[in-house]
C-alpha cells in the first residue's frame, strides 16, 4: 500500500542520462548565477537538487545560528518555513555533520527518534508517505556548517536514492555551499546600504535638532500611502528606503537658519528653500536605484499640487508620485511635532488641513488613500512615537 501511495502520486521516471544531467547543471548554473534573491537561490538549488536525482521533493535548509533555527522557502508566495536546528534528520545531519540515507523512513531503526519529530509528524499532518530520505549538509568556505540538503522519495522503479544520487547530491551541496555564501553576503551589502542611507538622512534632521524618529515615521507613512495607492511592494520599499533621505541638503543650510526659534524672513526661507536642490545635486549622480528615488524625493517633496510650491512650481502630474507621497507624509510628521519655530499640532486641525489642501497643496487622490489609511498611519505614528525617555537621554 505504501508502494502504490508513492507511485500513484507521481508517475516512474527514469534516472537522468549523462547528457540530461549536464543540461539540468548548466540551465540551473546560469540561473543561480544570475539570481540576486536569497530566496530565490535556495528554491532554484532545491530545483536543481529534484531533478539530479529524480527525487520527489527536495528542501535546502540554511542555518540560523542567531537563532538556532533551520529555515527555508519551498515555494513562492509562500512564508519561509522554520524548524529549531535540532529537529528532525535535518537536524541531526548538521548537529552531527553527518550525512544520512534511509530507504524506508518507516522501518528504520537506527534513526527512529529524529524521524519521529522530523518527516514523520510531518506526514501526519499532511497524509505524505515519506519513504527514502538522504540528508547531506553543506559549508561555507570557512568550513563551517551553513546547511543541509534533504531529498524525499525516489521517483524511479526501485524508490532507493543510490551510491550515485549520493554523489550527485554532494555535488549540488559543495556548490550550494558557495552561492548561497555570497547571496547572503550580497543580503549582508544591501542591508548595510540601506542602514547608511538611513543614517544620512539622519544627518539631514539631526542638524535641524528634529526628534530622532522623524524619518523612520515618514518612511513607514510614504510606505503605507505608497501601498495604498496600489504600487507593489517593491516599489513601495524602494521608496520607504529612499524617503528618509529627503531633507538631506538641510546639511547645507546655515544653523543660524535651521534652528532659528523664531518665524524666517522671506531672505532666510529663500534659502531654506535650497535644500531641495541641494539634496538632489548629492544625490542624482548616483546610479544606484535607491539613490536615484532620494534623489526625485529630494528634489519634489516641498512642489504643490496647485504649482505654488518649490523649486520649480511644477503642478499636478508633473510632480513625480514619489514627492506627491512624500508631500503628505514629511507634513504630516512635521505639523504633529514640536518644532523650534512651532509646537505640535492636535490631530484635529491636521486632519482639518489636509481635508482644505486637497486638491491644492495635495494630490487629491494621496490625501483619500491618507484618510482611508488613518488607521495604519496612526498605529505607526505610536510606534515611532518619540519617546520622553530617549529625548532626555539624548541630552545627557
Ligand atoms: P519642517 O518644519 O519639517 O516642515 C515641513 C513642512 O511641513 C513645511 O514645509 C510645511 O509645508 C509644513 N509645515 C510645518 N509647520 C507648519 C505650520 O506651522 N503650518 C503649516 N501650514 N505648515 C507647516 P515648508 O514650509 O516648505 O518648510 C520647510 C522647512 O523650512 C521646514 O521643515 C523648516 O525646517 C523650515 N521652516 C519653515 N518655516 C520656518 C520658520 O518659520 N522658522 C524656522 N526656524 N524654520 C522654518
Ligand atoms: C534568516 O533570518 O532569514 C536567515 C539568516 C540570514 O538570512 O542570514
Ligand atoms: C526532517 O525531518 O529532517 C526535518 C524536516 C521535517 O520536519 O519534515
Ligand atoms: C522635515 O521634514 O524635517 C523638514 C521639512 C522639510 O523641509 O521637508
Ligand atoms: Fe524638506
Ligand atoms: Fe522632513
Amino acid at each position: 500500500m505504501d508502494n502504490d501511495q508513492i507511485t500513484t502520486r507521481s508517475q516512474i521516471k527514469n534516472d537522468l542520462d549523462p547528457q540530461e544531467m549536464l543540461r539540468v547543471i548548466f540551465d540551473y548554473a546560469a540561473k543561480i548565477a544570475n539570481e540576486r534573491v536569497l530566496e530565490n537561490v535556495l528554491m532554484l538549488m532545491a530545483d536543481m537538487g529534484r531533478e539530479m536525482i529524480v527525487s520527489d521533493r527536495c528542501t535546502v535548509w540554511l542555518l540560523d545560528k542567531s537563532k538556532n533555527e533551520l529555515w527555508s522557502k519551498v515555494a513562492h508566495g509562500l512564508d519561509e518555513i522554520r524548524i529549531p536546528s535540532t529537529a528532525g534528520l535535518v537536524g541531526y545531519a548538521v548537529t552531527h555533520d553527518k550525512a544520512v540515507f534511509i530507504d524506508d523512513a518507516y522501518t528504520n531503526e537506527q534513526y527512529k527518534t529524529y524521524l519521529l519529530n522530523g518527516a514523520l509528524r510531518t506526514d501526519q499532518q499532511t497524509g505524505y508517505r515519506t519513504k527514502a530520505l538522504m540528508v547531506i549538509p553543506f559549508r561555507d568556505s570557512q568550513g563551517e556548517i551553513m546547511g543541509a540538503y534533504q531529498a524525499i522519495n525516489k521517483l524511479t522503479e526501485c524508490q532507493q536514492f543510490s551510491d550515485k544520487d549520493m554523489e550527485y547530491l554532494t555535488l549540488a551541496s559543495s556548490y550550494a555551499g558557495k552561492s548561497l555564501e555570497s547571496a547572503l553576503l550580497t543580503n549582508e551589502i544591501e542591508a548595510t546600504q540601506k542602514e547608511i542611507i538611513f543614517r544620512m538622512g539622519e544627518i539631514g534632521e539631526s542638524r535641524s535638532k528634529e526628534t530622532g524618529n522623524h524619518v523612520k515615521r515618514v518612511a513607514e507613512y510614504s510606505y503605507i500611502l505608497a501601498r495604498g495607492l496600489g504600487m507593489s511592494m517593491e516599489e513601495s520599499e524602494l521608496l520607504k528606503i529612499a524617503s528618509p533621505m529627503h531633507d538631506i541638503g538641510k546639511v547645507a543650510i546655515p544653523d543660524s537658519v535651521l534652528n532659528k526659534p523664531g518665524k524666517l524672513t522671506d531672505e532666510e526661507f529663500k534659502l531654506m528653500q535650497n535644500h531641495t536642490v541641494i539634496g538632489y545635486n548629492l544625490l542624482k549622480n548616483s546610479n544606484r536605484h535607491i539613490l536615484k528615488t532620494a534623489a526625485v524625493v529630494a528634489y519634489e517633496h516641498h512642489e504643490k499640487w496647485n504649482g505654488r510650491g518649490y523649486p520649480r512650481g511644477i503642478k499636478g502630474e508633473d510632480i513625480h508620485i514619489y514627492g506627491r507621497i512624500t508631500a503628505i507624509a514629511d507634513v504630516f510628521d512635521a505639523l504633529g511635532s514640536e518644532r523650534v519655530y512651532k509646537k505640535a499640532w492636535d490631530l484635529d486641525r491636521i486632519l482639518q488641513l489636509f481635508t482644505e489642501e486637497r486638491g491644492e497643496h495635495f494630490d487629491p487622490q494621496v490625501v483619500d488613500v491618507f484618510f482611508e489609511q488613518l488607521p495604519a498611519i496612526l498605529h505607526a505614528r505610536e510606534q515611532y512615537a518619540d519617546s520622553a525617555l530617549e529625548d532626555s537621554a539624548d541630552v545627557q
